[in-house]
């Protein structure tokens, strides 16, 4: 069967991540969390106490750590930073580090070295649209505000570090419209995207139905090959 790429955007807490898992678990493809390194990039900045708008000091962090995932883990050289990347701290940072242009061409170019194979699952919110223009499946993951908010209140109390709902959600709208706005690359569905809205819609059923498009994507493309 010919393996593909598999885009996936969606504004915050639409549930990408375990989407994305899920779907490359099923299908025995390398899931890619881009997020993930831009978080893992944002807590560096806040350990180094650069300011958030200081691309010139920002970019040499590039050097001095790496950035890497392993299966569904952030690593900053050996450290597994995978739990402390998603505590608020970093929510309310990273969609600001992540602005800058020299940021976002450093990471496409990590993030592109990590698919040059295909049997990729890649999520974030520039795939379909930059890092990975050519995928055969381009999914844009969405679901209610409300919805995004309770789920990742959710998330923050299994990692003990709960929150109001107020202050989630505030954090969510925050972080859409900064990265919908932004110059380069914001948030937008690809053209050849497919919508899927998930307010109401149970994971399992979610899985099955991108399963199935991923395999029918995958026979047209070894028709095509
Ligand atoms: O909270 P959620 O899981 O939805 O977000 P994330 O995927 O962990 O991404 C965190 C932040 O990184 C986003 O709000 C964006 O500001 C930024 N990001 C980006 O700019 N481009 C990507 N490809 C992925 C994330």
């Amino acid at each position: 069967m010919g393996r593909i790429l598999i885009a996936i955007d969606g504004p915050a807490g639409a549930g990408k991540s375990t989407a994305a898992r899920l779907l490359a678990e099923r299908l025995g493809y390398t899931y890619i969390d881009t997020g993930a390194m831009y978080r893992a990039l944002t807590l560096l900045v806040i350990r180094n106490n650069i300011h958030w708008e200081n691309e010139k000091k920002i970019i040499p962090l590039f050097e001095k750590q790496k950035i890497t995932q392993k299966g569904e883990k952030t690593f900053i050289d050996d450290e597994n930073v995978s739990t402390e990347i998603r505590t608020n701290r970093v929510s309310r940072a990273v969609s600001i580090v992540c602005r800058h242009p020299e940021v976002r061409k450093r990471m496409v170019e990590l993030q592109r070295e990590l698919a040059q194979s295909a049997g990729i699952v890649m999520d974030g919110r520039d795939i379909g649209t930059v890092v990975l223009r050519n995928a055969e499946l381009k999914l844009f993951l969405t679901a209610s505000e409300e919805a995004r908010a309770k789920r990742r209140m959710k998330d923050l109390e299994a990692l003990g570090k709960p929150l109001p709902l107020a202050e989630v959600q505030q954090n969510i709208r925050n972080r859409d419209r900064l990265d919908s706005t932004r110059k380069i690359a914001p948030l937008k569905q690809a053209d050849d995207a497919i919508v899927v809205d998930n307010t109401d819609l149970p994971i399992d059923e979610e899985i099955e139905m991108l399963v199935r498009m991923a395999k029918d994507k995958e026979i047209e493309h070894n028709g095509n090959r």
